[in-house]
């Protein structure tokens, strides 16, 4: 029997999920189909007590539900723990396991695809919201030499510093305070870009060959983009990656099958 997948969101019309997975699997050959679940603000446990009935076996979880997903799952793995949130729940008769794949598809696209290693390198995150606090970990876990964390409210990158110190050097600040350092990958974890804006960084913070990553993908990547080029940044990437390598991550969870993303990425550039 086919097996039953979803992603479950409010507004969730443009999710590019049903795409990304209908074509892992056909590249893998795995028997499944794949929907996507819109559900009201206040109906997220009831939306997700429908599907199971219906026989589901997993769930991608985006916004607004990724804490209602963490609340709702019986068991969660260490990098959902540390996120806060679960973008991923795989379900078996009794149990619901709660996954976020956001920082594990960041780090394959960072360092499979696009051929960066994070080892030893000096990295900035601008952003201390979820998506920022999402990646912490999974980055943490490749040994950068340093992660710091700027922030326009300064205490919410100081809770992110305490939160994930025990696991590297991580420090964090305000905007200016980054004034004179410099960083090897930057990547910005912000939604500034929502209100065509972008986090006040100060010039000079690209060392040579640097990778500035944007990770919210959809948003207006070209000032970003414009910005870490002009202040020297040596490559630039928009999150189109990380968005199909965390589908990916959910897929393997669910399938034990890891897709290429490559080909996927190239075709939703195209379209
Ligand atoms: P998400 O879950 O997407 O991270 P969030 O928790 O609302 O969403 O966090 C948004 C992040 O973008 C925050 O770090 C926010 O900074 P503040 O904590 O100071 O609000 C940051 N952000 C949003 N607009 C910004 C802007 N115009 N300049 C700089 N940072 C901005």
């Amino acid at each position: 029997m086919t097996d039953l997948y979803a992603v479950i969101g409010s507004p969730i019309a443009h999710s590019k999920s049903p795409r990304i997975h209908a074509e892992f699997a056909q590249q893998t050959g795995e028997d499944l189909c794949y929907e996507a679940i819109f559900a009201a603000r206040d109906g997220f446990a009831e939306a997700v007590a429908k599907f199971r009935a219906a026989g589901g076996r997993g769930l991608n979880v985006t916004v607004p539900f990724k804490l209602d997903a963490f609340a709702l799952a019986t068991e969660r793995t260490e990098r959902a723990e540390q996120a806060g949130a679960v973008n991923t729940l795989k379900f078996d008769d009794a149990s619901a396991l709660g996954d976020n794949t956001d920082g594990a598809g960041l780090v394959a696209d960072l360092t499979g695809r696009l051929g960066f290693a994070i080892r030893g390198k000096r990295v900035l995150i601008m952003g201390a919201g979820g998506a920022a606090r999402g990646v912490m970990l999974p980055l943490l876990r490749q040994q950068p030499a340093s992660v710091t964390i700027a922030n326009r409210t300064i205490e919410r990158a100081r809770a992110l510093e305490r939160r994930f110190g025990p696991f590297g050097l991580v420090t964090s600040g305000g905007y200016a305070k980054l004034a004179g350092s410099s960083f090897d990958l930057v990547i910005n974890a912000t939604s500034a870009a929502l209100t065509g804006e972008l986090p006040p960084l100060p010039s000079g913070i690209f060392a040579p060959g640097a990778f500035a990553y944007d990770m919210i993908y959809g948003a207006d990547h070209a000032r970003f983009e414009a910005h870490a080029r002009s202040d020297g940044a040596a490559r630039v990437s928009d999150g189109l990656g990380m968005l199909v390598a965390q589908a990916a991550e959910s897929f393997f969870l669910w399938r034990g099958v890891r897709p290429d993303t490559r080909p996927i990425i190239e075709l939703l550039r195209r379209s």
